[in-house]
């Protein structure tokens, strides 16, 4: 099965950022396969995070591809300089431009992974005409704009929903999961089609970090072992 390698990428949201770099090496010796970065403008999400110097500051603090979130209006405004402070993955959101098949393309054409994104209330049919320009959808399964918030349970049918429609459209992209993810939920993710994990809370807020990446992906993949 073409997507079933699960990434684990941890939401850099929840870390301390007085110590970011310690987080980071924390995550990654946990076996953590990517970074989530989580670009947030005031406007598109009712909270302001990080912007181009932490993603700079990053590439040069971690060899872990970085997969930035943004959270912002008008995100084709900014793609080309998030590209060259070192993005490999840039997220959409399909509700913050009225030219999501040109942002997507341009994500592309820049050399970075393309990943469209859709909030609670956005149904997957919103992005069908684009299946065939995206490396990643992200469903949010929390409102955008803050860690730490509970996991809303419709998300899991959107990702049924897209499993099947990526077969049907010939679609060749990756189905991630961004918002209250946990030990809790993680299996049934993974059996509805999930094949990145996204989470801040569940592994930052713990004791041990790295030991909360491994778990999350046992779980995934023992779910995953069960599907097939
Ligand atoms: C929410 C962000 C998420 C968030 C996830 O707006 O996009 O990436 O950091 O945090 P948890 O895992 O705490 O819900
Ligand atoms: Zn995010």
């Amino acid at each position: 099965m073409a997507y079933a390698k699960i990434e684990i990428a941890p939401s850099i949201l929840a870390s301390n950022f007085a110590k970011l770099g310690e987080d980071v090496r924390a995550v990654e010796e946990g076996g953590a396969d990517l970074i989530h970065v989580d670009v947030m403008d005031g406007h598109f999400v009712p909270n302001i995070s990080i912007g181009l110097p932490v993603v700079a500051s990053l590439r040069k603090a971690t060899r872990l591809p970085l997969e930035v979130h943004l959270m912002i209006e008008r995100p084709e405004e900014y793609i080309e300089r998030f590209v060259l402070a070192g993005a490999n993955r840039i997220l959409i959101h399909q509700e913050a431009t009225v030219h999501l098949d040109r942002a997507l393309t341009m994500i592309r054409e820049l050399g970075a992974q393309a990943g469209a994104a859709i909030n609670p209330a956005t149904p997957v049919a919103t992005l069908t005409d684009v299946f065939g320009k995206v490396d990643t959808v992200l469903v949010m399964s929390v409102n955008p704009g803050f860690g730490g918030q509970k996991f809303i349970p419709g998300a899991i049918e959107k990702i049924r929903q897209l499993n099947q429609w990526r077969a049907r459209y010939n679609g060749a992209f990756r189905i991630e999961v961004d918002g209250g993810v946990d030990a809790e939920n993680t299996a049934e993710l993974a059996q509805a089609g999930a094949n990145t994990f996204v989470a801040g809370t569940s592994i930052f807020h713990t004791p041990d970090p790295a030991a909360a990446v491994r778990q999350i992906r046992k779980l995934a993949t023992e779910a995953l072992s069960q599907r097939v």
